[in-house]
């Protein structure tokens, strides 16, 4: 099938066979920002952005997207207001044994709720900048804002989507989690957000090594014709 992305009604889906728009199933995995962040006022505020990941190494940098309204009040989101005024994150990893407290800070609680608290997560300070870790998570990127970027509103919604991108200046691990040196990502056991309401969780890992040029198979291949 093909879809033009602007035609996208729900006739249309199904008259393609489709009973919801396909874009989030076919970008997945994706991992979870479970951004902390905190106001002017000292209040944390905590919520999964899986419009989330890195997008450089030196410096390292990653990206949330801010998708609509806050849906209690149709402000921003809080994860993006509280940015404006601190211009600071913490992304959090979502882990497997984490999934029902990042499913309960996804709640459109009223500004100026801890979420964290809510959930029922303990606070660990930071060291750079101001929002606190979650404690239980097993890994945290402290970021300081580098930009917004205004994505294009949707004129059927007239949502706005914003890109709030970061610097990490910090990175904790919790050391039960290094093994021979490395951050030992199936033992974390992080989740990943697929399409719908779907998820999938690491519970294996494999290496490839990057190839070298000429590439040694196609040159096997063709030594062995
Ligand atoms: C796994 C998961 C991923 C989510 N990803 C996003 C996202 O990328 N962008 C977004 O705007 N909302 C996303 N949401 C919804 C927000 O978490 C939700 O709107 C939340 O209430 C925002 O909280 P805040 O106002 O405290 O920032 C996601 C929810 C879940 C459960």
């Amino acid at each position: 099938m093909f879809c033009e992305t602007k035609d996208l009604t729900r006739e249309a889906l199904k008259a393609l066979g489709l009973n919801f728009n396909p874009f989030k199933a076919v970008v997945a995995p994706r991992p979870i920002g479970w951004v902390s962040t905190i106001n002017k006022q000292g209040v944390v505020n905590l919520a999964p952005y899986s419009f989330f990941n890195a997008v450089s190494s030196d410096p390292p940098m990653v990206f949330y997207g801010a998708n609509g309204a806050h849906e209690a009040d149709g402000g921003e989101k809080d994860s993006l207001r509280n940015v404006r005024e601190t211009g600071e994150f913490v992304c959090n990893l979502v882990t497997w044994a984490l999934r029902d407290q990042m499913n309960d800070t996804a709640t459109p609680a009223p500004h100026g709720i801890d979420e964290m608290k809510e959930a029922g997560l303990g606070h660990l300070p930071s060291r750079l900048v101001k929002p606190p870790r979650v404690a239980a998570s097993p890994a945290h990127l402290e970021c300081k804002l580098h930009q917004f970027v205004e994505l294009p509103v949707d004129p059927r919604n007239g949502k706005r989507n914003v890109m709030v991108i970061g610097q990490v200046v910090g990175i904790h691990i919790d050391d039960a989690f290094i093994s021979n040196g490395r951050f030992d990502t199936v033992r974390a056991q992080p989740l990943a957000r697929l399409g719908y309401m779907d998820y999938a969780v690491v519970t294996q890992a494999f290496e490839i090594k990057r190839p070298s040029w000429p590439l040694a198979r196609k040159k096997a291949q063709a030594d062995a014709s």
